[in-house]
């Protein structure tokens, strides 16, 4: 049987193939995902930066170093959870993706949760939570649980700030603390007891957990 890792392995491929994603041609690297393939939390964020569209890695610029402070400050750590996010090519000079091209990479990104099967997502910022929880304004739900039923799977969705959001002294401290708490309430009923004394760490592409 095909493991998480190799499926994704071979999605990836597939995606690097399609000539028909629209950020494609000005983007350096497919900035698919990583972290443990095993992971029951996935982490979607919004689009790669600069960095990130050289290095073919999400989260490994600016954004990155305070969404690892948001995930120890929460209890976790990059090899307990998976990293993608709604597009997986860098849009030009960082502007917010479209509409169009949200759809285009979307087909990928329910194919990566398929595969992965979590059973929470946290969401990065507002276009990753307009995916799962549409109508609704983030300064108004974040840090909160949402039962919700995906691909007819259920999973629990956090929508979190996106990291680079997080301008003033003190805010990722804060919404460190508020996932936290969310995360402790979700560890009680045992939701993630599997993921956090899973085994199998496998990480996706070297060198994709730092
Ligand atoms: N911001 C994101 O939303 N994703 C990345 O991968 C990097 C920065």
């Amino acid at each position: 049987m095909k493991t998480k890792y190799d499926l994704l392995h071979k999605l990836k491929d597939k995606m690097d193939k399609d000539e028909s994603l629209p950020l494609k041609k000005g983007a350096t690297k497919l900035v698919f995902g990583s972290g443990n393939t095993e992971a029951k939390i996935l982490c979607i964020g919004e689009g790669p930066g600069r960095t990130e569209d050289q290095m073919g890695l999400p989260f490994v610029g600016q954004a990155g170093k305070l969404l690892d402070k948001l995930l120890i400050l929460a209890g976790l750590e990059r090899k307990k959870v998976f990293i993608t996010n709604v597009v997986h090519h860098r849009p030009p000079e960082n502007r917010d993706p479209l509409p169009n091209e949200i759809e285009a990479y979307g087909k990928y990104l329910d194919e990566i949760i398929k595969i992965m099967k979590p059973k929470v997502i946290i969401t990065l910022g507002r276009f990753s939570m307009a995916k799962f929880l549409p109508n609704v304004f983030i300064s108004g739900v974040h840090g909160q649980k949402f039962d919700v039923e995906f691909q007819g799977q259920k999973l629990v969705v956090i929508p979190m700030y996106h990291p680079a959001a997080s301008l003033r002294n003190g805010d990722i401290e804060y919404n460190g603390a508020t996932l936290m708490t969310r995360m402790k309430n979700i560890r009680m009923s045992r939701i993630l007891k599997y993921s956090h004394h899973s085994r199998v760490i496998r990480i996706f592409v070297s060198p994709l957990c730092h």
